[in-house]
């Protein structure tokens, strides 16, 4: 599969002082030189120790067991009390950059620079969040872009107190890497959430773009209002990691206090979608035939599996068309 970028932690995070993270189940070293971001498997391979427990010196880390050094690429360019010419040892590396304030890497040297969120362009301000839930990341990304669930988890926060719902419309597309679901006639919502985000909103969009980026979009008559991109990834089996992004146009300030007003929103949001996903999987079947059943809103789900997998989602060719109650 081509090489792709992924978010593994906030760039303000990154420093001299080793960080140990998880990425494709593997444990791997982030730490800051002169050079930038380094990345590398935090596993020394003379004995395996974690290099995440030794420091950096120079542009290098060193093993906190015998203190061999590893630089630019992983090589290892000193081992201490060695006399003469040092033998060819690497430990993996990954490439590594960082773009709007978050530490992206790779495994492979990808063609593009990394995605970050749906608001490229104009004067806007960024909010960055961090979290994980105990789950899977289809789970985790179609929770974020599921809307039949904020009725019962996010009750009277993203959603009205009162039960009433309205006709909205659905229109799912998609592309190579990428589905979306665009729902209008949804202005009528009352949610806090809502409520001081928003004006009045003329279509959202939810969308899943490859390897693992989900992406919100709400839009009012003047454009777009507020953006979010939370970058999951399956950092170990059962265990989802991400970094959230919550973009908006700066708007003489008012764009700042709304960003500041979505952060501890989005923390109770995302708390009350971490409990019922842990729950949801601690309760599965042990018998992998039992699949969970996808209900007739659960319209994005397979195209969600489709491009983890690399596959090109069903909406590409067949687009969609739906009508149901919010
Ligand atoms: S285990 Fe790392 S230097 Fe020996
Ligand atoms: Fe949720």
């Amino acid at each position: 599969m081509k090489s792709t970028w992924v978010a593994v932690a906030l760039a303000r995070k990154i420093r001299r002082k080793p960080v140990k993270i998880w990425f494709n189940d593997q444990p791997v070293v982030l730490f800051r030189t002169s050079q930038g971001v380094q990345a590398m498997l935090d596993r020394c391979p003379h004995r395996f120790a974690p290099l995440s427990e030794g420091w950096v010196t120079g542009d290098a880390i060193a093993c906190p067991y015998h203190g061999w050094e590893f630089g630019q690429q992983g090589i290892c360019r000193k081992i201490p009390g060695h006399i003469g010419d040092l033998p060819t040892i690497r430990v993996k590396s990954y490439a590594a950059t960082e773009a709007d304030g978050v530490v992206f890497i790779a495994d492979g040297q990808p063609d593009d620079p990394p995605h970050t969120h749906p608001v490229a362009e104009g004067d806007i301000i960024i909010h960055h969040a961090t979290n994980h839930s105990n789950s899977t990341l289809p789970d985790t990304a179609e929770n974020i872009l599921d809307a039949t669930h904020t009725h019962y988890i996010h009750k009277g926060f993203l959603r009205g107190l009162n039960n009433k719902r309205f006709t909205v419309q659905v229109a799912v597309t998609g592309g190579p890497g990428w589905v979306e679901a665009c729902y209008t006639g949804e202005d009528q919502q009352q949610g806090i959430v809502t409520k001081l985000l928003e004006g009045t909103r003329t279509k959202s969009i939810g969308r899943f773009r490859y390897p693992g980026i989900v992406e919100l979009e709400y839009w009012s008559d003047k454009g777009i209002t507020l953006g979010a991109a939370f970058h999951l990834r399956q950092s170990r089996p059962g265990l989802v990691d991400g970094i959230g992004f919550s973009v908006g146009p700066r708007n003489g300030g008012l764009g700042h206090i709304k960003g500041w007003l979505f952060k501890p929103f989005l923390h109770i949001g995302m708390h009350q979608d971490r409990q019922i996903l842990k729950s949801a999987l601690d309760n599965k079947p042990d018998d992998p035939k039992v699949k969970p059943v996808i209900g007739p809103l659960d319209f994005l789900r397979e195209d969600i599996a489709r491009i983890i997998n690399g596959e090109l989602p069903r909406a590409a060719e067949t687009p969609r068309q739906i009508e149901m109650e919010l």
